[in-house]
C-alpha cells in the first residue's frame, strides 16, 4: 500500500459539559479568557472552556509540548475570500476556525459544542470539520428548512414520516455544517449550496452550489445518542477510519 492510499485516522474527542472545571481555565491564553468571561450563561463558558482545553491538551500530547506553547491562528475563509475580491476590508477583530500553530502547526482541529456535548476532531495535515446539534422540538424546523436545506435535500426531507422529520432535519444540519467548519467557511459559506445525502443512506458531499467547495470531502455521522445529531468532514480523497476515544481517555486527558 502506497502512503497516499493508507487510511487517514482522525481523532475524535467527546467530553460532557459538566466535564468542566474552573482548574482548566489555566489552560487559556488571555483572548481565551476574556472571550470566555464574555458569555453570559455559565454553560456557554463551560462548553468554550472545555472545547478549548480539550484541543490544547490533545494537541500539546501529539505535538511532545507543553499545553501552554499551542497556539491558534484564527481565519474566517469567508472574510477571506471577502477581502480578495475587494468585497470587505480586513478590519473585524480575529474570528473563524482555529488553526494550530507553534509547536502544534501542521495539525488540523475542528471544535463543536451543543448542549451536554463537546467535541473535537484532530487530524494531520488533513483539514477537519466536526458539527453537534441538539435534536429540538422547539424550533420552527419547517420555517429553517426553507433556508438551509437545498432544493433535492428538502423534497426528500418532505417525504419522510412526520414523525422523523425533525431530528432529520438536524441530521442535514450536522452534515453540512460540518462540511462548512471542514472548509473554514463557516455558515457565511451557505449552508444552501452544500448538498448531502438524505437520512438513511451513507453521509455523502452530492453538491456544491455556485463553487468554492473542497476538491474531496469524505463524510460520516457520529453518533451521540437520539437527542445529538453530529457529523465529521475530513477533506480528502484518502479512505478514512475514524478514532474515537473512550471517555476514560477523555477524563485522563482533562485530568479528571
Ligand atoms: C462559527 C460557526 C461555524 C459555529 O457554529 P455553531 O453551530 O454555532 O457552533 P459550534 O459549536 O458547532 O462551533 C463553534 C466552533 O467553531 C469554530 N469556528 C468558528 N468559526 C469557524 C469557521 N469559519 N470555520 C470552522 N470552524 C469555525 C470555533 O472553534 C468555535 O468554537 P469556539 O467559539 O469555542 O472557539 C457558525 O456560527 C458561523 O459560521 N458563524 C459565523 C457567522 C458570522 O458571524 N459571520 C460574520 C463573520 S464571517
Ligand atoms: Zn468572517
Amino acid at each position: 500500500m502506497t502512503v497516499d492510499s493508507a487510511p487517514l485516522a482522525p481523532t475524535v474527542w467527546w467530553a460532557r459539559t459538566s466535564d468542566a472545571d474552573s482548574r482548566l481555565l489555566h489552560l487559556l491564553d488571555e483572548g481565551e479568557l476574556a472571550r470566555n468571561a464574555r458569555f453570559r450563561q455559565q454553560a456557554d463558558r463551560d462548553r468554550h472552556l472545555l472545547g478549548r482545553s480539550l484541543a490544547r491538551l490533545a494537541l500539546a500530547d501529539l505535538a511532545g509540548c507543553p499545553p501552554e506553547k499551542v497556539t491558534f491562528d484564527l481565519r474566517c475563509r469567508s472574510c477571506e475570500d471577502k477581502e480578495r475580491t475587494g468585497a470587505r476590508g480586513g478590519d473585524a477583530e480575529p474570528h473563524g476556525k482555529p488553526h494550530p500553530s507553534g509547536p502544534a502547526q501542521g495539525l488540523e482541529i475542528s471544535v463543536s459544542h451543543s448542549g451536554d456535548w463537546v467535541g473535537l476532531a484532530v487530524s494531520e495535515g488533513v483539514p477537519v470539520g466536526i458539527d453537534v446539534e441538539g435534536v429540538s422540538a422547539a424550533r420552527d424546523v419547517e420555517g429553517l428548512a426553507d433556508y438551509t436545506l437545498a432544493e433535492a435535500e428538502r423534497r426528500a426531507w418532505l417525504l419522510l414520516p412526520a414523525e422523523e422529520r425533525v431530528s432529520a432535519f438536524f441530521g442535514y444540519w450536522a452534515r453540512k455544517e460540518a462540511l462548512l467548519k471542514a472548509t473554514g467557511l463557516g455558515l457565511s459559506g451557505g449552508l444552501r449550496r452544500v448538498a448531502v445525502s438524505p437520512p438513511h443512506t451513507p453521509a455523502r458531499l452530492l453538491s456544491w452550489e455556485g463553487g468554492g467547495g473542497p476538491d474531496a470531502a469524505w463524510l460520516s455521522d457520529l453518533d451521540r445518542g437520539a437527542d445529538y445529531r453530529s457529523a465529521l468532514a475530513v477533506l480528502t480523497d484518502r479512505p478514512v477510519e475514524v478514532v474515537v476515544r473512550s471517555p476514560r481517555d477523555t477524563a485522563a486527558l482533562l485530568g479528571s
